[in-house]
């Protein structure tokens, strides 16, 4: 099969993935230049959130805050969360500039140092976007995420799915860091008796991605899942 990845080769060992996950690594990656991301918000939040009445939002890993700034415009409450002080500080600022700055809170958070984003806070919408964790670390993160929903609220996870490797798309992130919908359910325990979880949206969508050579076709992993009320 014809490959083309189109970015930058990484140190796919065991090492190397956990790097990938520091403050370090993001730092210096965040202060490389004067914006990383788009400033858009991701197209599978905006896509999940639009039937959501705002209430209070968790944004893990959130970057440089163009989705939490975007729920706040909506009227979420929001807490946006990353291992990087460098991310945090442009969501503060994007924040004064947006004019949405009462309804954005920054907090550090590291996945790989305590799984739970808030402490025992929970929220009505809990999202995380493309955190792509270590195989061994994945339960941990995934069900401290998910621990900060609140009956009655959601869960959002949207995820590079493995095909994109397998179509030449995205270069290889490390054994097991992508990951299908399936994943997230199983280590919810979605389908075990008494599993407090409702499956709204567990979806394999594809889209076009601009990229400086061009349109790229990509899949996302999009799993929407609803805490059941007490
Ligand atoms: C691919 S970016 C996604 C950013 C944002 N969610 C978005 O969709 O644009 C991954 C983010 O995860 C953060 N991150 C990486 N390792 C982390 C960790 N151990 N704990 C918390 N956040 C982490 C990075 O700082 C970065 O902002």
């Amino acid at each position: 099969m014809h490959r083309h990845h189109r970015e930058d080769a990484h140190d796919h060992s065991l090492e190397g993935l956990r790097e990938a996950l520091t403050a370090g690594f993001w730092d210096e990656r965040y202060s490389g230049s004067e914006r990383v991301w788009s400033g858009r918000p991701n197209q599978r939040l905006v896509e999940q959130v639009a039937d959501l009445t705002p209430g209070t939002a968790l944004d893990v890993a959130c970057g440089e805050g163009a989705d939490a700034i975007w729920l706040a415009k909506q009227g979420w409450k929001v807490t946006a969360v990353d291992v990087s002080q460098v991310a945090l500080s442009r969501v503060a600022t994007h924040a004064e500039d947006e004019g949405v700055a009462d309804r954005v809170r920054i907090g550090f958070y590291d996945a790989l140092d305590d799984p739970r984003p808030a402490g025992r806070r929970t929220f009505d919408l809990v999202t995380v976007s493309f955190l792509h964790v270590p195989v061994e670390d994945f339960d941990d993160v995934y069900r401290g995420v998910a621990a900060a929903v609140r009956p009655g609220g959601r869960l959002l996870v949207t995820a590079h799915h493995p095909h994109d490797v397998e179509s030449g798309a995205r270069h290889d992130h490390g054994p097991g860091l992508l990951f299908e919908p399936e994943r997230v359910l199983t280590t919810l325990g979605v389908d075990q008796p008494g599993s407090p979880w409702e499956v709204e949206v567990a979806d394999t969508p594809e889209r076009v991605q601009e990229t400086a050579d061009g349109p790229l076709h990509v899949r996302d992993t999009v799993v929407r899942l609803r805490r059941r009320a007490r």
